[in-house]
């Protein structure tokens, strides 16, 4: 039976990925060439939940406890703000921007989403949560040069607030890897239903 390379993610609004994206032009002009493979901007999404291959006849086991756990949430706001480097600007893997979760909603949310999924064999991550957008991620055979590079340029960027992303859904979404880039499919579109404060 075929698996599906999939995740559990947050979409963003066009405003902010026009957002994104000028701060990614912005840093490509400037990043030693080849250094870092730049997510397509209308590709960027916040992963609440990263699952791997899954085999094609779960997802419906899957998508059926995701909308059980949506029912009762709330749609919620998170603001996007600041960008930075994982794991630090020193040795940059991931270059992102960052994401405010201010009200503590998006963190439940994201944990809302492992209660669901950890009974159907996808225990949580052991490390923290940490909201973000990849904006792209560093080629490993770079020079280690180049790479400090990119740390020091996005150490250097001022980047205020870019905007607000309003979540009324989350979505399980399927990847295609090729050397193109990674292509993402939603599978599922799973509505948060709650009546909020
Ligand atoms: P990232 O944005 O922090 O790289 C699809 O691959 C999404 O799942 C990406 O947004 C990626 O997060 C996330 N993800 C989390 N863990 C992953 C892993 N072990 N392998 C690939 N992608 C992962």
């Amino acid at each position: 039976m075929a698996a599906i390379r999939s995740f559990v993610a947050v979409e963003l609004g066009d405003q902010v990925k026009q957002r994104l994206a000028e701060i990614q032009r912005q840093l490509k002009a400037t990043a030693p060439s080849g250094s870092v493979r730049w997510v397509q901007p209308d590709s960027i999404h916040l992963t609440l939940k990263f699952l791997g291959d899954v085999p094609e006849e779960r997802i419906g086991a899957l998508v059926a406890a995701l909308e059980r756990t949506c029912a009762p949430v709330a749609p919620l706001a998170f603001a996007v703000a600041g960008a930075g480097c994982f794991p630090d600007a020193r040795r940059p893997n991931v270059v992102w921007i960052g994401v405010e979760d201010a009200s503590g909603q998006l963190r439940a949310l994201q944990q809302a989403v492992e209660q669901a999924l950890n009974p159907l064999g996808y225990p949580p991550e052991g490390r923290p949560f940490k909201p973000h957008l990849t904006l792209g991620r560093a080629n490993r055979s770079a020079p280690v040069a180049d790479l400090r590079k990119v740390g020091e340029l996005v150490s250097r960027l001022e980047v205020g607030r870019l905007g607000q992303v309003e979540v009324a859904e989350i979505v399980l979404m399927r990847s295609d890897l090729s050397p193109a880039g990674a292509r993402y499919t939603p599978l599922a579109h799973i509505p948060l239903r709650g009546a909020g404060a």
